[in-house]
């Protein structure tokens, strides 16, 4: 094929009653065929195991997804043996066919677009039109990636009279994709194929809770032409398999996406040398954040409102890189929070697979847990300025607002991963800029400002991966907005940018006296 220019997929037109039509269709089609078992993929074969785990749709929580049979530590090993002899035929496979099947893989999603819309609604409670951007980026990850790759594969040439000099990249070897749970078809994929076109052998470990998405991605990635042994799919419990697969001395990269207590104990033990291990292994830790939004008085509050409701609440405020705090300046306080309580509660709370609804549940009974208990100390702390009543049956919470929120407050700090919004009141644009600073993380931030001298300062001193001005501050473009922080949001290379694929390669230079 061809390797025309990167050119992103589309989303899906809602408004085009074919298209909803067909979404339509593919939930009916999807519920049919619920309760079924995926087995994890070893070596080119579907293995049986002793354990399986339900997964579960969250929005109605005694309707089974799936069961998901769940590796042994035995079987972990066998995927990396199986692994390790697949890497020297993956590694001298040329770029172009390496680049063919992951572009091929971008084609079957595409054609599959509306029934992984279904399963993703379903299994993690994402209402379809996000489930459908998600499918966007995967797509765009493959096709990005795939053209990156064949761009690096070039290398450079530094010739001189007499002696010619090489630059050029090889795969590290054995990359162990740790994927989360929240954008489980777009992530588990990004880091997936970016690990496997540059020539490294892959293992993905989904989060239980996704598991069965990530099943939909090893179908794909099979049907694509992926060789037997260079991926596999290694669903399990991450404090055991995940945990063996991170201090294995063979791992090489480690791709990780998800909290960061996690993602901070994986970097340490990764730079635990093992027994016989050879090399020092790469880390790649995408982890949380508390984002915030200043809004000061000269902006558009039509814009505002909607932005800040959209960021804190899409997909019920369980995306790293959603809003959690709203810094609002003293004179346009009050009103700013009278229109953001008015417009929060016209949201529809519900199951994600009736079209009305906008915000969803969450994604378990633990998590449900631990944000309710985040409501309780914010009613200690702060003052509650909204709270509604949410259907049963499913994993629920309010999109709640807190306001006169104290900078330094639990609620302010600490990421809560779910539909609760501090809103903090500053006197000034300075103090504003330092309350938006001041927390471990630093992933995403927006400003919503008129004023060109606030958004210049914005660029040099809000401390984030990702700054947005007067938008949204989640739904990163692949090519457009790489995405990525820094401070305890995280470590490597923006995701969906030039840097990325340079973390799974190693350099050599290769110089001839002629
Ligand atoms: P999590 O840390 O609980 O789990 C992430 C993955 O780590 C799962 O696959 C899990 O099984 C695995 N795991 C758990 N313990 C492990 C261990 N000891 N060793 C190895 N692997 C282990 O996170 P989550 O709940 O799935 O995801 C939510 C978190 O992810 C939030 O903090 C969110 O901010 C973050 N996140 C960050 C980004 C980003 O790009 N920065 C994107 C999405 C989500
Ligand atoms: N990349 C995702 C976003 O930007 C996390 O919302």
């Amino acid at each position: 094929i061809p390797f025309i220019e990167y050119i992103p997929a589309a989303d899906t037109d809602y408004a085009n009653k074919r298209k909803r039509t067909l979404a339509q269709k593919a939930l009916e089609k999807i519920k049919v065929n619920l309760g079924k078992t995926y087995l994890p993929y070893i070596n080119g074969e579907y293995v049986e195991t002793d354990k399986y785990l339900d997964s579960v749709n969250p929005s109605r929580n005694t309707e089974l997804i799936g069961k998901v049979g769940q590796i042994s530590i035995e079987q972990a090993e066998q995927a990396m043996v199986a692994a390790k002899n697949a890497f020297t035929a993956w590694k001298n496979t040329s770029v172009k066919e390496r680049a063919i099947i992951i572009d091929k893989a971008a084609d079957l999603m595409e054609q599959q677009r509306h029934e992984l819309n279904a399963w993703i609604c379903l299994e993690v409670g994402k209402i379809i039109p996000q489930a459908d951007a998600e499918v966007t980026e995967a797509i765009d990850f493959c096709r990005y990636y795939a053209r990156e790759m064949m761009a690096l594969d070039d290398g450079y040439n530094y010739d001189v009279a007499g002696e010619n000099n090489r630059y050029f990249y090889q795969p590290k070897g054995i990359a162990v994709v740790i994927s989360p749970w929240n954008f489980p078809f777009a992530i588990a994929t990004g880091m997936t194929v970016a690990a496997l076109v540059p020539g490294n052998c892959t293992l993905l470990k989904p989060a239980a809770n996704s598991s069965i998405i990530a099943a939909k991605i090893t179908e794909i990635l099979i049907e694509a032409g992926i060789p037997k042994g260079v991926f596999q799919y290694v669903p399990g419990k991450g404090s055991q398999v995940g945990n063996y697969l991170v201090e294995h001395k063979d791992t090489h990269v480690i791709v990780f996406t998800g909290s960061r207590e996690v993602g901070c104990n994986i970097y340490a033990q990764a730079a635990q040398l093992q027994p016989g291990q050879k090399h020092l292994k790469r880390v790649i830790a995408e982890m949380g954040g508390k984002n915030a939004i200043i809004v000061d008085e000269s902006a558009d509050l039509d814009q505002a409102v909607v932005g800040v409701v959209q960021s804190a609440f899409g997909y019920t405020g369980q995306k790293c890189s959603a809003c959690s705090r709203v810094i609002v300046a003293a004179p346009i306080y009050d009103i700013f929070l009278k229109r953001l309580v008015e417009a929060t509660k016209s949201l529809n709370v519900g199951a994600t697979d009736d079209p009305s609804i906008q915000v969803g549940p969450v994604i378990d009974a633990s998590a449900k847990e631990k944000i309710l208990q985040y409501i309780t100390i914010g009613k200690q702390e702060s003052q509650l300025a909204l709270e509604v009543s949410v259907p049963e049956g499913g994993y629920y919470v309010s999109p709640t607002i807190f306001s006169n929120v104290a900078a330094d407050a639990t609620i302010a700090q600490e990421e809560i991963f779910g539909p609760v919004l501090a809103v903090i009141k500053a006197d000034n644009f300075d103090q504003a800029l330092t309350i938006a600073n001041s927390t471990d993380y630093a992933l995403t931030g927006g400003l919503y400002s008129r004023t060109p001298s606030r958004i210049d300062r914005a660029y040099r001193d809000f401390e984030v991966g990702n700054l947005y001005i007067n938008r949204t501050i989640t739904g990163a473009i692949v090519d457009r907005q790489p995405f990525g922080g820094f401070k305890l949001s995280g470590v490597g290379s923006k995701a969906g940018g030039p840097d990325y694929l340079l973390q799974f390669l190693d350099p050599r230079v290769v110089t001839e006296n002629i």
